[in-house]
């Protein structure tokens, strides 16, 4: 085999063989092809594509080139969620032990965040002692005490996906949904879930900004996870506005704890029952309605095991950015759009994101929201509050917020519909 070959066939906008795809993912993770190489290869992927055929093998080879966990050895059915990342996504932190507290397990692998979205990894550091790094014995005895684990994934976990995504994320090929697709399922399918349901964001906040995009993504995903013997469904979920009233690390962790004692956000709560059902009719499992156990406080329960398990103090105070600044309502009527994306950028120049993997966040920053699409406001009132450290991060945040909401008479009626559709096999 030779990579100038892989990569001709694909320019030329030919099917790649199973032996060329086994050999170029092999070869690559190996360092036998250069990384000038793969990003060709990337780049002819991007433009011309790969069927449903290919997607499977190269997705299968990014599997194969690092280890698959198995969870054989739990006597109850394991199932994830994954989303494809938004802002103020919490998500996982209320669902991983509501849906451990209805009857299944939940071995979620999780990463940090980059850019304007944040990562579940560094809203759970907020909390006083959490440990991320598990070896998978740990992993194991983790799931057994509380039922749901949430840590990062190891290096052996499909290394040639760490390899080619740093690659693509400096050559413009991230955006190609038969990259994308394999990516997030090789390591999904490399976790050893047996039913696993995907969040794929839809809107200006997340990283397909269209339903049909979003659509396409989603569709191969299913397929992939079908093919490879794991229960899947997507969900596409509105990402045009943020997700409840909490955009940064640990002001989403407090959100999120709302929520599991009953209380919190509309949408936050709706989303999370929805998923969590979604899991666990993937898994087979019909034990307690997701309801039900955010109102008993077996949820909380599970939730504290979890951060006990993993090193965390669950009653410990999160931490508080040291500065605030309220945004006030410039008139009076009803908030219409407000724009996901921009929100997200103000929080990470805030301090709550990172612009480069070895960057620390700042767990306080962030921004509360205090009204939402749709609230009548009064002018004058606070629309928001800013976080952070240092207060020379205030006016660049101010300024990506410039226009991010829009006060009418009317409710906009473009916004999505918190679900917007459900695919499956
Ligand atoms: N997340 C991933 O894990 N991979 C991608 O390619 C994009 C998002």
């Amino acid at each position: 085999m030779d990579a100038i070959d892989v990569i001709v066939t694909k320019r030329d906008g030919r099917e790649l063989s199973a032996e060329q795809i086994a050999w170029v993912v092999d070869a690559y993770t190996r360092g036998e092809v250069a990384d000038e190489q793969m990003s060709a290869l990337a780049m002819a992927i991007l433009l011309n594509g790969m069927d449903r055929r290919e997607i499977g093998r190269w997705t299968e080879a990014m599997i194969r080139s690092g280890a698959r966990m198995d969870w054989s050895a739990l006597d109850r059915p394991t199932t994830d969620k994954h989303s494809t990342g938004g802002v103020g996504d919490k998500i996982t932190l209320p669902l991983a032990p509501l849906v451990a507290a209805c009857g299944a397990y939940v071995p979620q692998l999780s990463g940090r965040g980059l850019g304007h979205t944040g990562g579940t990894l560094d809203k759970l550091e907020s909390i006083p002692g959490w440990r991320a790094s598990l070896s998978n014995d740990e992993m194991l005895a983790v799931l057994r005490e509380a039922g749901a684990v949430v840590c990062a994934a190891g290096d052996g976990l499909a290394p040639a996906d760490k390899k080619l995504y740093a690659l693509r994320d400096v050559t413009g090929t991230v955006e190609s949904i038969p990259l994308i697709a394999s990516s997030i399922m090789s390591k999904k399918i490399a976790e050893g879930t047996g039913a696993l349901v995907l969040d794929v964001k839809v809107g200006s906040g997340a990283f397909m900004k269209n339903v049909e995009a979003a659509r396409e993504l989603a569709r191969t995903m299913v397929d992939l996870g079908t093919d490879h013997g794991v229960t899947t469904v997507a969900l596409l979920t509105a990402m045009d506005r943020p997700l409840g009233r909490a955009v940064g690390n640990a002001l989403e962790v407090a959100e999120a704890v709302e929520v599991l004692a009953g209380g919190g956000p509309s949408d936050v709560v709706e989303l999370t029952v929805r998923l969590a059902r979604e899991m666990l009719a993937a898994a087979g499992v019909s034990g307690k309605d997701p309801e039900d156990a955010l109102k008993d406080g077996s949820a909380m329960d599970a939730w504290r095991r979890m951060i006990v398990a993993q090193g965390g103090d669950p009653d410990a105070a999160l931490p508080v950015a040291a500065e605030s600044v309220e945004v006030p309502a410039p008139a009076s009527g009803v908030l219409g759009k407000l724009d996901a994306y921009q929100v997200g950028l103000a929080a990470w120049r805030l301090g709550a994101g990172r612009a480069r993997k070895e960057d620390a966040v700042s767990f306080g920053a962030g921004i509360t929201l205090h009204a939402r699409p749709g609230d009548t406001v009064r002018e004058g009132q606070a629309l928001m509050t800013l976080h952070a450290d240092e207060p020379a991060r205030f006016a660049r945040a101010l300024e990506a917020l410039s226009g991010s909401y829009v006060i009418g008479e009317t409710p906009d009626p473009d916004l999505l519909p918190l679900v917007i559709d459900r695919i499956t096999a």
